[in-house]
Formats: structure tokens, sequence, C-alpha cells
């Protein structure tokens, strides 16, 4: 059983979406040809080699057996794969081993995001009272948030470790270029390298997530045939496909941002991680959709109003966990509508109860039906989701694997560091 992408409440004929199929293969085969630039991720999932397969494995091995946290510092595609499927899989930071034992894996800890020192103190704290070892991840070498973090952390490790700092510290980053390449080389770090036709947001199947995955338990191994499984079907061509179609109807009828909604909060990150995928992706030349995520049932007491009755200016994808990873009963008691059921049965009456709301009030929906949160089904979400966002960037005439107006902010910034 896979991933079912339900487009029934969308508002769009299947009629119309099947016009679209010859604009969908013509963007497929430009994915596949090999002849785009950063289209690497298309064929990630078949030709990730053994010898790559087995050198990040025995790291992870490494890591668990020398640590008690592994701190992992990037921002941007450096960071939100591995912290989504992390989340998922293995369970939130503060509820770790939801599926795996969580004694006997360190706990992952991410940094390198952000700027704030209140932050990074604390992460500086683990270093000096804990087992660790650090990943720094970056493509480019040179993104200021993670250097950051690197240059304070790494200090603290080379005191602490002195001659065997070295052996606590991996490098994922460029082949050649940057200057974390040519310091991982004069140091001898172990480094992993992202390949130069993937780019940072599509990098997630690279070294770059799997590495912090496999060290916190994630079978990488069943994410990528997960992906594959995704990549070779034509059905998710064609589910792919669709999808794209409907965001693209969506933002030319004006209903200009997405809101994905999940119901099981291990999914936070991997909302967050979609988030950048698609507005990196799409938000440019003043189009694409804004894309946002919405935490249900939580959300459904705030901003559930505004969906319901305010300015009809999005549409919904809620991210459906067909069979959670548990469940809960109700002990009996004096409310009969709750009393010994299940909580996963009532999680589900929110959902569809808003679902019917939602669609008498004429908000459009599409529904994407994931059989169980695992390493397996995180493959497909991922793929999928890379698959859909490149689709409908090209369908609204923008490059899917750049972000110009990143660099934007980043050079007004360094005037001001000057
Ligand atoms: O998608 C992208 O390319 C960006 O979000 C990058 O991943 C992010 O800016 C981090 O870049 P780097 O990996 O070069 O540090």
């Amino acid at each position: 059983m896979d991933l079912k992408i339900n487009l029934d409440r969308t508002g769009i004929s299947k009629e119309d979406l099947k016009a679209y199929a010859p604009k969908i293969d013509s963007i497929l085969g430009k994915l596949w040809s090999d002849k785009e630039d950063f289209t690497g991720w298309v064929k990630l999932p078949m030709k990730v080699n053994k010898d790559e397969m087995e050198k990040i494995l025995n790291a992870a091995v490494t890591i668990q057996q020398t640590c008690e946290e592994f701190i992992v510092l990037g921002v941007g595609g450096s960071y939100l794969g591995a912290r989504a499927a992390i989340q998922a899989v293995v369970g939130p930071d503060e509820v770790r081993g939801t599926n795996v034992p969580s004694f006997t894996y360190p706990k992952i800890r991410f940094a390198g995001q952000n700027l704030s020192a209140t932050y990074l103190r604390e992460v500086l704290e683990t270093v000096r009272t804990k087992e660790t070892c650090i990943c720094v991840i970056s493509k480019s070498g040179d993104t200021l948030e993670p250097t950051i973090a690197f240059e304070i952390l790494r200090e603290e490790i080379e005191a602490k470790y002195k001659e065997k700092a070295a052996e606590r510290i991996f490098v994922i980053t460029d082949k050649e270029h940057g200057t974390l390449r040519a310091d991982a080389e004069e140091k001898g770090y172990t480094t992993f390298e992202v390949p130069a036709n993937v780019g940072g947001r599509y990098s997630v199947l690279t070294p770059v997530g799997l590495l912090p995955m496999a060290v916190a338990g994630v079978d990488i191994r069943a994410m990528l045939a997960g992906a594959e499984a995704c990549a070779v079907s034509p059905k998710w061509d064609i589910d792919a496909g669709y999808y794209a179609a409907v965001r693209y109807e969506m933002l030319k009828t004006g209903k200009n941002m997405e809101m994905f909604e999940y119901y099981e909060p291990h999914l936070e990150f991997f909302g967050e991680w979609i988030k950048q995928l698609y507005a990196e992706s799409e938000g440019k030349n003043g189009s694409g959709l804004y894309p946002d995520t919405l935490q249900f049932s939580a959300d459904l007491h705030s901003i559930g109003q505004y969906l319901q009755e305010g300015k009809q200016m999005f549409f919904e994808t809620i991210l459906n966990v067909e069979r959670p990873s548990d469940d809960l009963f109700v002990p009996k008691c004096k409310n009969s509508l709750i009393s010994g059921k299940s909580m996963n049965e009532i999680n589900k009456a929110a959902m569809e109860g808003m679902m019917n709301a939602h669609e008498q009030a004429g908000i459009p929906m599409v529904r994407i039906d994931i059989p169980e949160i695992d390493s397996y089904y995180m493959g497909q979400l991922f793929y999928f989701f890379e698959t859909t966002c490149a689709i409908s960037a090209y369908m609204m005439g923008v490059n899917p694997f750049d972000q110009p107006g990143v660099e934007a902010y980043k050079s007004e910034m360094r005037k001001l560091l000057k």
C-alpha cells in the first residue's frame, strides 16, 4: 500500500486535470533527461552507491558508539530534511524512542540554523558536559549560521578532546568548493559529499539527510526503497502531476496560500521541510503559492476560525496518517461522546468533521493518505513532494532550483558586518 492522493474535494474535475497530461509529460521528460541543472535528485534513490551507503552506516555506528549527543549543524536544505525524518520516525526531541529504544542511540541536537547566542549557549553546555560528536553540513561551505556554530563548538571540542578532536568532527559539503572543504581536508575530518547537481532543499536523500538519520536510528535503506518505489511507478508521475496541476489552478483562481494540515505532531518538521521546499522553489517573479502549516486539532482552536469564516485566499492539503504509531483509549466516563473510545478514532472524527465543515464553506481540499509514519513512507513523502514541487514550479514559469531572493538579505547583512 502506498501514499494516496485524493483530489476529489478540490472542485477541479478529472477532465480538467487530464488536459494537463501533455504538459506534465513534457516536464517529467525534462526532469528525467539528465540534461537540466540540479536535477540529480530525480535518480538519486536508484543511484546511491554501495560504498557510499557503507561509509554512511559505518560512520553512524562509530558516532553511536562514541557519543551521548550528536550535534548537527546546518540551515535550510542542510537541516530540515534530517530533522523532519528523525522527528517523524524516531520521535520528537522530548519524546525519543517511540519506535526504537532511545538508549541505544545518541540524542540528536540541531544547531547552526539560527544566529541566537542564547540557543547556542545550551548546545555549548552539552559539548562541555556530554560525550559529543559534531557534524557540520553546508553545500556551499560558507553559510554564516552553521559556520559560526561550527567555529564556536569546534573550539570547545578541540579543548576537550585535544589530539582526538578530529575523530569527532564530520563534514558534509561540496566535493571541491568552499571554505569548509579546504578546512576539512587540512584537519583530516571525515567528509561526505553533497552531489554537485543536487540543490540544498532537494538533498535530503544524500548524506546531508542520511547520515544524521542513520545515527538517530532511521532505516535509511528503507527510506531510499520508499523513494525508489515512488520514482519508478508511472502512477506516481500522474499523482504528482495532477496535484501540481491542482496547485497551479488554485494560484490562477486567487487561492494564493496552501495550508498543510496534520493531526500527528511528529509531522511538524516535515511541514517545515515542505514549507522551505515550496517557498524557495516557487516564490519568484511575483508568483508562487505561499505555503504554511497548521497542527490540528490544536490550531482548529485558533486559526480554525479564520479558515472557516475569514478571507478565502487559501486551499488546504491534509496529511492524513492512516495508522498512527500508537493509540490510547479514553476510560469509561460521563461524556458519552468519548467514553471508552480510541483516541485515533476521535482524531479521525476531528479530521472528517473539519473536512465536512470546510467543504460547506467552499474551501478546496487535497488529502494525502499516508499508510503509516515509518522510514519507507517518509522516503515516499520526500520524493513525492520534490517531484510535485518541480512540476508545479515549471508550470508557474519559474526555475525550481535557484533561490536568488535569499541573497538580498545576505548582501545587506554583509554590508552591515563590514
Ligand atoms: O535550498 C537551498 O539551496 C538552501 O535552502 C540551502 O540549503 C541553505 O541556504 C543552506 O545552504 P548551504 O548548504 O550552502 O549552507
